[in-house]
């Protein structure tokens, strides 16, 4: 199965990419997580995106698509994938249509996550992450049972500096204006699935399944 993910920060493509990859037994390929981990190496491409993911702007596309491209001739990729993050522009977009048929496969679903703007707002302002391992908690919606440690692997938990106010409204904004193209984008490739992402992550993960039982 090889899907993307798409929708504004916020809507839980990581936390549905998660479920989605463990129970498909396929990759999850999140360039948001890649490019933390660049930062917290401090590779230089992790120092180049760290300015722009603080401010909630959009890496450059060369640096995310590159990331990408290595990240999908991975053998962990040969069983399916699901892109968590990206594409996030038209020329990424375009891009991994190029990537692709390179590998001679091709997209089976792009699933669109639709959720308030009051509730992305609501979920990215009390979300914690692990900078461990990576798991992500809510402090009202999805608390950690260590309260402020992560409960799989103890380290503390902290904020995303882009998870700040200011940064939340320049990524809803950025959204609007780079990102939400590709809905119309893919909709003409027929490949859209619009979901609603609203109620609690079990909920939306039984519709999430059903609309790709046709693809397993
Ligand atoms: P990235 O990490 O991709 O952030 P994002 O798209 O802003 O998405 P989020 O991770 O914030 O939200 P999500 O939809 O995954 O929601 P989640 O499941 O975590 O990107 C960060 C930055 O990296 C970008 O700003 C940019 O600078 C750069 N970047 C990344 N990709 C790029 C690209 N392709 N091109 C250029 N730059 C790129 O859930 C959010 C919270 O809500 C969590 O606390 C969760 O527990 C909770 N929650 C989830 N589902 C529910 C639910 N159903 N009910 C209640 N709470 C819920
Ligand atoms: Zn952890």
């Amino acid at each position: 199965m090889r899907l993307v993910f798409l929708g504004a920060p916020g809507v839980g493509k990581g936390t549905q990419a998660e479920k989605v990859a463990a129970q498909f037994g396929i990759a999850k390929i999140s360039t948001g997580d890649l490019l933390r981990e660049a930062v917290r190496a401090q590779t230089v491409l992790g120092k180049d995106a760290k300015s722009y993911m603080d401010q909630g702007k959009l890496v450059p596309d060369s640096v995310v698509i590159g990331l990408v491209r290595d990240k999908l001739s991975d053998p962990s990729c040969a069983n399916g994938f699901v892109l968590d993050g990206f594409p996030r522009t038209v020329p990424q977009a375009e891009e991994l249509g190029h990537v692709l048929s390179q590998h001679n496969i091709r997209l089976d679903r792009v699933i669109n996550f639709q959720v308030s703007r009051e509730d992305v707002v609501r979920r990215l302002s009390g979300r914690r992450s692990c900078p461990k391992c990576q798991a992500t908690f809510h402090v009202e919606f999805a608390p950690s049972k260590k309260s402020d440690s992560c409960d799989r692997c103890g380290e503390a938990l902290v904020q995303r500096s882009d998870d700040k106010r200011d940064a939340i409204e320049t990524r809803l904004r950025v959204y609007e204006e780079q990102t939400a193209p590709l809905i119309a984008y893919y909709d003409s490739k027929h490949l859209l699935t619009q979901l609603d992402g609203a109620g609690a992550v079990e909920a939306v993960y039984q519709n999430l399944t059903r609309v790709l039982t046709p693809y397993k």
